[in-house]
């Protein structure tokens, strides 16, 4: 049985044959309309969306599914004080599948790690949102039939936005790929990853020119800054409307350019450019729900064939700093995770793992001290 957490728990293989299923659901759906019969998904949305949720939830009907739904926070037990990790174990004895959206980073890899059944991270904090990728990915494929040789523009909140974290994952393991990113000096990509592409030897370049940048995109990806992450709304509203791609802005682009948004779009893409062929952000929600059926597809299938949970890759290399099992009331560690929106500052007796080298929390891949 396989969770998705993070884009790379899918080989380069896994997500060729997910792109390959979303064009045949794209082209017979009813070759798939009961591969999910009598399975149920359950749609744990602990933060604001419209696609991702909805998305899912189109793809499990479309395969002969059900769903059952927490579409809110505010409607759940977690208002109450309860813990991820308990609230999986229960939803575990509902549900065959789950994907779970929650505002801490880290969040759906602890969900992963209660749950008896396969989690998909529909978005968690501003780390990861790999599903959002697979729709990326997906588009990216449908429109310039491969996924290397491409310089991808990455522009906006690329600190918080997960959405590009996942992104860079992917790409990162296709040849010839090149990223420029585009973003105010505040909202820069984190270190971490930054260092890890540099590492790994890819290609990035930073500007803040967002006209100079697209001159030779392949693929422009654009970004909200996002409200909802900023501790300042002061720093929010001098940041938000940094960087905005109109029709006038476009002319700068190749005319076999596409533009990519994960939607909402706030101010950062003029309404004027929908009419421009190259923008593909409404295909792109298309493309979501494709792949999402895809992936719940193949998920499901896998946990038929292979129903133990697989151990979490984070994990194999990893120290656990607490020692909640061994009896302790509490678990303790003298060590914690410098980033604040770390789910291990929210979930109640929650091991700490650290990663080495460098002592990286699994959970949101920040920081322990
Ligand atoms: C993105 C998200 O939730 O991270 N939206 C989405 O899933 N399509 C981007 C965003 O909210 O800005």
């Amino acid at each position: 049985m396989r969770s998705i957490i993070d884009i790379t728990d899918l080989s380069v293989t896994e997500i060729t044959k997910l792109i390959e299923a979303s064009l045949q659901i794209l082209h017979d759906p009813q070759a798939y309309q009961n591969n999910a019969a009598g399975k149920i998904l359950a749609t744990l949305f602990y933060e604001p969306s419209t696609r991702t949720r909805l998305s899912f939830e189109s793809a499990m009907y479309g395969i002969g599914g059900q769903v059952i739904s927490v579409a809110a926070a505010s409607n759940s037990s977690a208002v109450k004080g309860e813990t991820i990790s308990d609230t999986l174990q229960v939803v575990s004895n509902y549900a065959d599948i789950v994907a779970i959206r929650h505002p801490n980073d880290g969040a759906a890899l602890v969900a992963a790690q209660a749950a008896s059944v396969p989690v998909i991270n529909a978005g968690d904090g501003s780390h990861l949102h790999p599903t959002q990728t697979l729709a990326d990915l997906l588009t990216i494929y449908r429109h310039f039939g491969r996924l290397s040789g491409l310089t991808i523009v990455c522009v906006g909140d690329l600190l918080y936005g997960r959405t590009v974290h996942s992104l860079l994952h992917a790409l990162a393991r296709y040849e010839n790929n090149r990223f420029v990113l585009v973003s105010p000096d505040e909202l820069r990509l984190p270190a971490d990853l930054r260092n890890s592409l540099n590492q790994a030897g890819i290609l990035v370049e930073e500007t803040a020119s967002l006209a100079q940048a697209i001159v030779h995109a392949d693929v422009i990806y654009m970004t909200r800054v996002q409200q909802e992450r900023f501790a300042d709304k002061a720093e929010y509203e001098r940041l938000k409307d940094s960087f905005r791609l109109d029709p006038k802005m476009m002319k700068n682009a190749p005319e076999t350019a596409i533009v990519l948004h994960p939607l909402p779009r706030v101010n950062e893409i003029a309404k004027g450019l929908d009419q421009d062929p190259r923008a593909k952000y409404f295909e792109q929600t298309l493309n979501g729900k494709l792949i999402r059926t895809a992936l719940i597809d193949f998920l499901l299938a896998d946990a038929a064939n292979d129903p133990q949970p697989n151990p979490r890759p984070e994990l194999l290399d990893a120290v656990c700093l607490t020692n909640a099992r061994a009896g302790a009331d509490a678990p303790e560690s003298l060590q914690s995770c410098v980033n604040k929106r770390c789910v291990s500052h929210i979930e109640r007796e929650i091991e700490i793992w650290a990663k080495q080298p460098g002592n990286i929390c699994v959970y949101c891949d920040g920081l322990l001290r």
